[in-house]
């Protein structure tokens, strides 16, 4: 059933240098000011990072309003960031799914397919920071072969540790 629903949803790359991705960009920074507390929050920030050549963001979205009378309306249910800090190295920056759109596997299907992007860049590790509070994420990466290498202190802030996780391509050495 969850699987399902993530594969209708369709996965798009950003490319925010196209004007039409304007729509997709406001949606996303909205989502991000909504579920992630200030300090966390790349909403300020959000054009510079995605004008960053390493970087790069995925997106979901469904089409609701599908009936005869309506307007076809496309959402943006959640968005997976990543970064190449070094050729050899990738990181996942952000992860998010709106609340009314959780448990339905497409935080699964956006983390594999960031994975799979950085597979084919021949990374050797993919890196992520995650507080430890966040069981969700937490269980999704690890379901997905993330694996804790330590845990940080005062990452997000002087009381907020982070699990730093990790996943390698062994393939790829
Ligand atoms: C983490 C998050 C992206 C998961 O998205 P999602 O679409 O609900 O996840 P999925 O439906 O794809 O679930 C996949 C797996 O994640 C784990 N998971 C998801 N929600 C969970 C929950 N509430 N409790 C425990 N495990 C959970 C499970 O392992 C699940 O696999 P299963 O269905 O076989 O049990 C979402 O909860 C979220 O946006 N949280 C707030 C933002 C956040 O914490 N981001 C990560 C840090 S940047």
């Amino acid at each position: 059933m969850a699987a399902a629903a993530a594969a209708a949803a369709a996965i798009s790359e950003l490319d925010s240098c196209r004007r039409e991705s304007r729509g997709a960009i406001e949606q996303i920074v909205r989502m991000e000011k909504r579920i992630f507390p200030k300090h966390e929050s790349m909403a300020k920030f959000f054009d510079e990072e995605l004008r960053k050549k390493n970087a790069g963001l995925l997106y979901a979205k469904v089409t609701n309003g599908e009936g005869e009378e309506e307007e076809e309306e496309e959402e943006i249910v959640g968005y997976v960031m990543y970064s190449f800090v070094t050729s050899l190295c990738a990181s996942i920056t952000k992860l998010a799914v709106k609340e009314n759109y959780r448990r339905k596997g497409y935080g699964e299907a956006l983390l594999k397919a960031a994975v799979e992007k950085c597979r084919k860049r021949r990374v050797h590790r993919i890196c992520l920071h995650v507080d430890p509070t966040r069981s969700p994420a937490v269980s999704l990466y690890t379901k997905i072969g993330f694996r804790i290498d330590c845990s940080v202190k005062s990452y997000y802030s002087s009381e907020r540790d982070a699990y730093r996780m990790y996943m390698d391509f062994d393939d790829n050495c």
